[in-house]
């Protein structure tokens, strides 16, 4: 194991975990100073390339964006999101896995349960690849959004499955959209963190998509706490360069290069 990964696991219940997700190196290097993983989520399906789902992003769209952040990254645990159809079997899990890794340099990849592919898992890391579960809402394999683990059943099956994959020897589980109980009592009885978004403050560390927490990707669901207006800021610097293109203030003498 990894030191990287060490430190992250000797967090749990000594301090909170802070994630965010980065999809280039310029992000990327601003959260390194703050952030404990940084995830190249497959969310820039939807936040960069315009997608309603995450279904159609290849395996070279996260190698590209997970090599440009590779380059901003130095202190963080770099995770790569797996895309759907990349792992559904254990030959391909591993074949591109082991791409990602090669091809980007990050520390591990995360893959979304499907309730039974912690075989998968299991299977990656006797290959000796990191990997981070993701349980919950899995939009790589839910059509319709929910919120998780509001009854007793709900609450123990999402239990069961983090459980298989903690035992599977995954590092982390991601708790996409699960109640607050159920995060809770799933934090309580395993031994991997847990990393949550929109799944209460009871998770051992918090993820949220970088754009939706800036205010840049317009998608602000109940659990997107805003911590800037980057729109607004764009949007004034923009009208500012209009009018000083069109008032011939912009190039002045001072942006010349004579000769
Ligand atoms: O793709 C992503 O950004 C994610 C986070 C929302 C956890 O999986």
């Amino acid at each position: 194991m990894s030191k990287k990964i060490k430190k992250i696991l000797l967090k749990k219940n000594k301090s909170k975990i802070v994630c965010l997700t980065a999809y280039s190196k310029a992000i990327a290097k601003i959260l390194d100073n703050f952030c404990d993983i940084i995830l190249v989520g497959d969310s820039m399906a939807n936040v960069l390339y315009g997608h309603k789902g995450t279904h159609k992003l290849s395996l070279d769209n996260i190698i590209q964006h997970t090599s440009s952040v590779r380059l901003g990254v130095k202190k963080s645990l770099l995770v790569a999101d797996m895309p759907k159809g990349t792992y559904e079997n254990p030959k391909s899990a591993k074949t591109n896995a082991k791409l990602i890794i090669k091809k980007t340099g990050c520390d591990a990849v995360k893959l979304e349960s499907n309730k039974n592919n912690y075989k998968i898992i299991k299977f990656l890391i006797n290959e000796k690849i990191p990997v981070m579960g993701h349980i919950g809402y899995t939009p790589q394999h839910k059509k319709k959004f929910k919120i998780e683990g509001k009854t007793k059943n709900e609450a123990l099956k999402l239990l069961k499955e983090a459980k298989l994959i903690e035992k599977s020897g995954a590092f982390a589980i991601v708790l996409e959209c699960l109640s607050p109980q159920s995060a809770k009592m799933i934090t309580n009885k395993i031994k991997i963190p847990t990393i949550g978004i929109g799944s209460s403050v009871y998770c051992d560390g918090q993820i949220l998509v970088t754009d939706d927490m800036l205010g840049l990707s317009g998608f602000y669901p109940k659990f997107v706490k805003k911590y800037a207006n980057i729109n607004r800021i764009i949007e004034k610097a923009v009208k500012k360069y209009t009018r000083d293109v069109k008032l011939k203030n912009f190039p002045s003498k001072i942006h010349n290069y004579n000769g």
